[in-house]
């Protein structure tokens, strides 16, 4: 079974007046109607406790969304035991049979429910319109559809044989079940990590941050309706380290597919490499971490494409990809056009909630976030080496409010220019015009992370000397773009250092990790 390339999701741009625009406002209104009761799925049943936590909407947290169950260590167990009953089947079914739900569920996605996970991304994490449609719809799709076809790739892959005997391979999943961890800021992820995973015919348990629970419960809703097979995705709201002491310590334990911190993703390959004697195989660990992504801009640049390219990279979503654009560096001779365009851009942003489809900035996500953010904005006002360009004005009374904000450093080594905030601030440093090259070195050099990065520049010497400079500063680099907003399909995404192990999602590397390769030799 053949599944050709796939075209990309086309983005809907819910332009005044449009059918999309109308429909969607019909559902918002629909969901912020009624309080929603959300239970785990473990096994295909619905498990509720006596534990419930609140729901709320970032931009307007005293509106409650619903309510989550909340699981405890043995919702944990519960859930690897029902994926490894589900184990055998699964794994067995025809490859046409395992990939024909994730085709089902990404059509049901596009035909009939994307309202519906472009609103719950639009409530629960605060995105506006845009943002979820090209996260919660189009991305989804484009994972589901391009991991079928990338896989279908995979298994054709076939050694030679010769005369006298037949090779092949046997793409297996992994002996065991995988444990998914997904971050709030991409509902994308969560429909990423769990069912790439999946589709190769492995059992999963789906641990998704508490804060995105609100879309990922839709997306399983979804993926039932598909028609996938009880026990095969568990999704569980459990908090990290009680999964991780039941899931880190199973025999059957196979690897890892986690989106997060480089803290809690150190933690966990430190305890999975404690533990190794325990499991039957060597665990896959594949994680995408932080970032600190730089925009270094030469002396020939536009203008005009550095203030977009900084503007749309830092501040989309409020700076919460980890693919934002968080430091740039401005020559001299430009600075003064590009710092004025960047004040006239973030005082033409207007922020508030998702409804009002004119904010183009909206909350972050939740009051630990506002704090974090928050603190750096204040240092940066108390410090002698930082200043306020523009933004800093910072308002939780409502909805956690965080104006973009940019810093300006005379300090390359500034804290805001290394540590990841993780919330729309961008830090900018000034150097001389004729110190190109050298600044390359800093940009790397102060590289902990090596997720995204821009190069800005007409000069194509100049381009071509950030390419080779920066060759280990970043997974997904840019030229005369922003460094955010990668495509499934068009551009892999992933880096290494401090960022994770690269194995780019929405590309055929990141399928391999799924599988487990038996060569067969027969002779005749
Ligand atoms: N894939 C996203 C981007 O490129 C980040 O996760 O912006």
């Amino acid at each position: 079974f053949s599944y050709p390339l796939p075209a990309n999701e086309p983005v809907l741009n819910y332009a005044p007046g449009s059918a999309e625009k109308k429909r969607l406002k019909e559902v918002l209104a629909e969901l912020k109607s009624k309080e929603v009761d959300v239970p785990m799925y473990i096994g295909g049943k619905e498990v509720r406790t006596n534990k419930k936590y609140k729901l709320t909407a970032p931009h307007e947290h005293k509106h409650v969304l619903g309510y989550y169950h909340e699981g405890e260590e043995k919702h944990v167990q519960q859930a690897v035991d029902a994926a490894l009953a589900a184990k055998e089947a699964w794994a067995n079914m025809s490859w046409e049979n395992r990939a024909n739900i994730f085709l089902r569920a990404a059509d049901l996605i596009a035909t009939k429910y994307r309202p519906y996970m472009n609103g719950t991304t639009m409530l629960g994490q605060s995105k506006n319109a845009y943002q979820a449609e090209i996260d919660a719809a189009c991305e989804i799709i484009d994972f589901l559809k391009f991991n079928v076809h990338f896989l279908s790739e995979i298994y054709r892959q076939q050694p030679i044989s010769g005369a006298g005997m037949h090779n092949r391979m046997e793409y297996r999943p992994l002996e065991g079940f995988v444990l998914a961890v997904t971050p709030f800021n991409f509902t994308a992820i969560g429909g990423n990590l769990p069912t790439s995973a999946a589709m190769c015919g492995n059992v999963v348990i789906w641990k998704p941050a508490h804060t995105q629970i609100y879309s990922a419960q839709m997306f399983m809703k979804i993926l039932k309706e598909a028609g996938l097979p009880d026990g095969v995705i568990n999704l569980i709201y459990v908090d990290g380290p009680t999964v991780g002491k039941v899931c880190f310590t199973h025999r059957e334990f196979a690897g890892v597919h986690f989106t997060g911190s480089t803290g809690v993703f150190n933690n966990m390959w430190e305890t999975i490499g404690k533990n190794m004697s325990m499991y039957r195989s060597y665990p896959r660990i594949v994680g995408e971490t932080g970032g600190k992504d730089f925009v270094m801009v030469h002396k020939s640049a536009d203008p005009d494409v550095v203030a977009t390219a900084l503007l749309r990279g830092a501040f989309e979503y409020q700076g919460q990809k980890c693919s934002a654009a968080s430091r740039a560096y401005l020559p001299s001779n430009i600075a003064e056009k590009v710092k004025k365009k960047l004040v006239a851009g973030v005082n033409s942003f207007k922020v508030g909630t998702v409804e009002d489809f004119t904010n183009f900035v909206n909350a972050v996500i939740d009051e630990k976030s506002f704090d974090k953010i928050k603190s750096y904005i204040d240092a940066a006002k108390r410090s002698k080496k930082a200043s306020i360009l523009v933004g800093g004005e910072c308002n939780k009374k409502e909805g956690y409010f965080v104006q973009p904000t940019v810093i300006e450093t005379t300090d390359a080594k500034y804290t805001t220019m290394y540590e990841e905030i993780f919330g729309p601030v961008l830090t900018i440093y000034v150097y001389p015009a004729n110190e190109y090259e050298k600044t390359l070195e800093l940009v790397d050099s102060t590289s902990p992370y090596a997720l995204t990065g821009s190069i800005i520049a007409q000069d194509r010497y100049a381009v071509e000397l950030a390419t080779s400079k920066l060759r280990n500063s970043a997974g997904n680099f840019y030229i005369n773009d922003k460094p955010t907003g990668a495509v499934v399909g068009q551009q892999p995404f992933g880096g290494a250092r401090a960022s994770g192990t690269n194995d780019k999602a929405g590309s055929i590397l990141n399928l391999y990790r799924w599988l487990s390769a038996r060569t067969i030799k027969e002779t005749f």
